[in-house]
């Protein structure tokens, strides 16, 4: 198969935010608690946090972090989180039918962020409660001093306020499994009063409202189209979640994911822009993609019909999808897709971090390493730089089951300014694609390089027995010759070039 590209420096889609490489860490499964958090581990420091796992959420290179949920949240006190540890209460998580003992809390929360040198953005329960508990969290993480809430947080080691910009109104309202759930005129109507309230507070916070859990949801389009109508001058973005997984092999429709995310940011994009235009407004609502990732769902939703009324387990083994090369080139693809609307997109969490459907899994006592997805979130996150460029794509096409024929190779690419970085899908499944980028417009560049994820095996992992089976690799076909670079991708495979 075959592709051409045309770059220009002069048609750009905007800056590349750098919240656009954002995670997120739930209070799920073995992710806070023997995951980031293990004390007793030989790696930890005496706040408990493993070393090794920081070493390696740094080198993924995550911006900002949503904490604590997701689900959790929606029936979350924050204040069972914050003062002595050792009378914090233990309570039900429903979300997950696990105990949450709150040893990892706010303070401990932020603490952990600082040594990985990451942003907190802050999701409060409009689950099980209102603009009354946000607005007390608000205070007590953004007041600088004063008020009885702010001395509670100075007694509680923290004199400084936390300054907390990003805030998530709630969590997948639009889910029947949301502790809370309600329909779009609901959940708009609170979303709105919340957001008011936290505005009157701290009016420079930017704040996000729950769009759909899926582009499949029953309510799509018409939820986001209510909760605008409802919050339009309120808030700042709007959310998208989305998670994708090889069904029954089909591994062409599974590659090909990209194809999803892409018509469901524009979907939400006009929706936001059809709201726009109804309420005459200057302002423009851009989205918070703030959960993105593949996720082999029904794994999860086999072990939740085992459980019991007295099984509640403190960090069990939940959602601990281990990822293959397929995935990880899958999950290049889905980079592709959030660059290539760096316009419209201006942060996005990776779901999630460490163990729970995460690009880091560690062993209670044991190692700590990298999953294949690992892969290319760090490359993308450390080579798209400046602006993202647009692509001009000529490409043979691709059949597959789900959307049709669809272009062969995925493309995206960033320039700041001395360097550009080309990121390339081949959708393939058998047969390598041979790639020319027309960069004439760059004028002289000379270096080249290319790195990337495939194998002969696209189902190879990296796992507790062999934790290094996959890692970056280097493409040695790239050429530059007049002003135009030709590259050879494998078939399934994701790669990362950069001309300077
Ligand atoms: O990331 C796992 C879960 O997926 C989150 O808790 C929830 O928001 C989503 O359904």
């Amino acid at each position: 198969a075959r592709a051409h590209l045309t770059l220009d420096p002069a048609f750009t889609i905007g800056p590349v935010r750098r919240r656009l490489f954002g995670g997120f860490v739930e209070h799920l499964g073995r992710h806070v608690y023997d995951g980031i958090y293990e004390p007793g581990h030989p790696s930890a420091g005496p706040d408990g946090f493993r070393r090794d796992v920081i070493e390696l959420v740094k080198e993924l290179g995550v911006t900002t972090v949503r904490y604590p949920g997701g689900n959790f949240v929606s029936g979350y006190n924050w204040e069972d989180g914050v003062g002595p540890v050792a009378g914090r209460p233990r309570r039900l998580d429903l979300a997950w039918h696990s105990t949450e003992t709150n040893e990892i809390g706010l303070h401990e929360f932020q603490g952990w962020l600082d040594q990985v040198g990451s942003e907190l953005m802050l999701a409060v329960n409009l689950g099980t409660r209102g603009p009354k508990e946000a607005i007390e969290l608000l205070e007590y993480a953004n007041v600088p001093s004063g008020t009885a809430r702010t001395e509670q947080r100075r007694a509680n080691g923290r004199a400084e306020p936390f300054g907390i910009r990003m805030w998530c109104l709630g969590n997948e309202m639009d889910g029947p499994w949301q502790l809370g759930h309600r329909n779009a005129e609901d959940y708009g109507k609170l979303a709105s009063m919340t957001a008011k309230a936290m505005r009157q507070l701290d009016p420079g916070l930017e704040l996000v409202v729950c769009g759909s859990s899926g582009r499949d949801m029953p309510t799509f389009g018409e939820w986001e189209r209510v909760v605008l109508e409802h919050t339009y001058e309120d808030v700042d973005y709007i959310s998208c979640h989305a998670y994708y997984q090889e069904r029954e092999g089909d591994l062409a429709s599974f590659l090909a994911s990209g194809v999803d995310m892409d018509a469901f940011i524009e979907a939400v994009v006009a929706t936001a822009d059809h709201v726009r235009a109804l309420k005459r407004s200057d302002k423009r609502i851009d989205i918070s993609f703030d959960e993105w990732n593949i996720w082999y769902l029904p794994n999860w939703e086999e072990q939740a019909r085992t459980f019991t009324i007295d099984d509640w387990p403190v960090a069990p083994r939940l959602l601990e999808d281990v990822y293959s090369v397929a995935d990880a080139v899958t999950l290049g693809g889905l980079l592709i897709s959030l660059l290539n609307h760096a316009d419209r997109v201006a942060s996005a969490s990776l779901a999630q971090l460490v163990n729970v459907i995460a690009p880091i899994m560690t062993e209670p006592g044991g190692p700590a390493w990298r999953q294949t997805t690992f892969f290319p979130f760090s490359l993308t996150s450390r080579t798209a730089q400046g602006s993202a460029l647009k692509v001009a794509l000529d490409a043979d096409a691709t059949t597959t089951a789900k959307f049709g024929d669809v272009p062969v190779v995925a493309a995206a690419a960033t320039f700041d300014g001395s360097s550009v970085s080309v990121f390339l899908q081949n959708r393939h499944t058998t047969e390598a694609t041979s790639v020319t980028i027309d960069m004439s417009a760059f004028g002289p560049l000379s270096t080249v390089s290319a790195r990337g994820i495939w194998d002969e095996d696209v189902y190879a992992v990296n796992d507790l027995r062999d934790t290094e089976r996959v890692g970056l690799r280097t493409n040695d076909t790239a050429t530059l010759s007049d002003g135009v670079l030709t590259i050879g991708l494998p078939p399934v495979s994701w790669t990362a070039v950069t001309i300077a």
